[in-house]
């Protein structure tokens, strides 16, 4: 109840785009440069499908036609993971929400928790790029740190920048028939969302075409006020 009632002083923000835009590789780099955490639902739900549980069976099912999870599985996920100590610090969403009713019930932890979202920021990005970026995406099966084959190579080949790890794995929603469906998911469930947060005031929009550090750069010029 404490926890409850005392709000956090941290950052909080939302990194909202379609499939691809660059949502996880810039909440890894705030991750980094900030005193922020990742609440990444995709890589949530993940591990939920990696513990081999009857709920991540479900859930891959789910995942690997493209659609969306069910909202109540989603919420309790998130109201779940907030209450830890380590957002106490502030936070980045990757991920989450992705439909009305999950920002409704957003809102509504959030006020319970005497604290509200800082910025919302929309990852701008044109169709035709995405299915390149998610065609090419890998990650560090150690540490999880994202990479691109063309974009955003290891240092040195085969090796993780971050953990020196040597093994790397590509999603199975990556193929090209389950990123349409997700495209066609973000369009009608998650898009609604920008109207949502303009019609808030805490809407700002950063071009997601530009290179990763101009990106992060933008992202980092907003956070600091300007
Ligand atoms: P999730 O894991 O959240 O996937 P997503 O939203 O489809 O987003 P991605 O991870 O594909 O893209 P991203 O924007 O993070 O791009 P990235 O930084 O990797 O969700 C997966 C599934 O889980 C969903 O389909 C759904 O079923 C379920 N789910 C998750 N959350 C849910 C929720 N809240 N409710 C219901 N269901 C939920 O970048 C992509 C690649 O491009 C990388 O290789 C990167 O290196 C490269 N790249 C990034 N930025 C740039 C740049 N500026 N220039 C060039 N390359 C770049």
């Amino acid at each position: 109840q404490e926890i409850a009632s005392a709000g956090s002083p941290g950052m909080k923000l939302i990194l909202l785009g379609p499939p691809g835009a660059g949502k996880g590789t810039q909440a890894q780099e705030l991750e980094r440069r900030r005193n922020l955490v990742q609440l990444s639902t995709g890589d949530m739900l993940r591990a939920v499908i990696a513990s081999g549980s009857a709920l991540g069976q479900e859930v891959k099912a789910i995942i690997d036609t493209g659609a969306l999870v069910p909202d109540d599985i989603m919420v309790r996920m998130i109201a779940d993971r907030i209450e830890q100590p380590d957002c106490g610090d502030g936070f980045i969403l990757d991920g989450f929400p992705r439909t009305t009713a999950q920002a409704e019930a957003l809102d509504v932890m959030l006020d319970a928790r005497n604290t509200a979202l800082d910025h919302v920021i929309a990852m701008v990005v044109d169709a035709d790029v995405l299915t390149r970026r998610i065609g090419g995406r890998f990650s560090c099966a150690k540490c999880g740190a994202g990479y691109h084959d063309e974009f955003q190579k290891p240092r040195q080949d085969g090796v993780c920048d971050h953990c020196g790890g040597t093994e790397f794995t590509r999603r199975s929603d990556d193929k090209p028939e389950t990123v349409r469906a997700r495209l066609e998911a973000y369009e009608a469930q998650t898009a609604p969302l920008l109207p949502y947060y303009r019609d808030k005031n805490l809407l700002r929009s950063v071009n997601a075409m530009a290179g990763i550090d101009e990106v992060t750069a933008e992202i980092e010029k907003i956070l600091m006020g300007a």
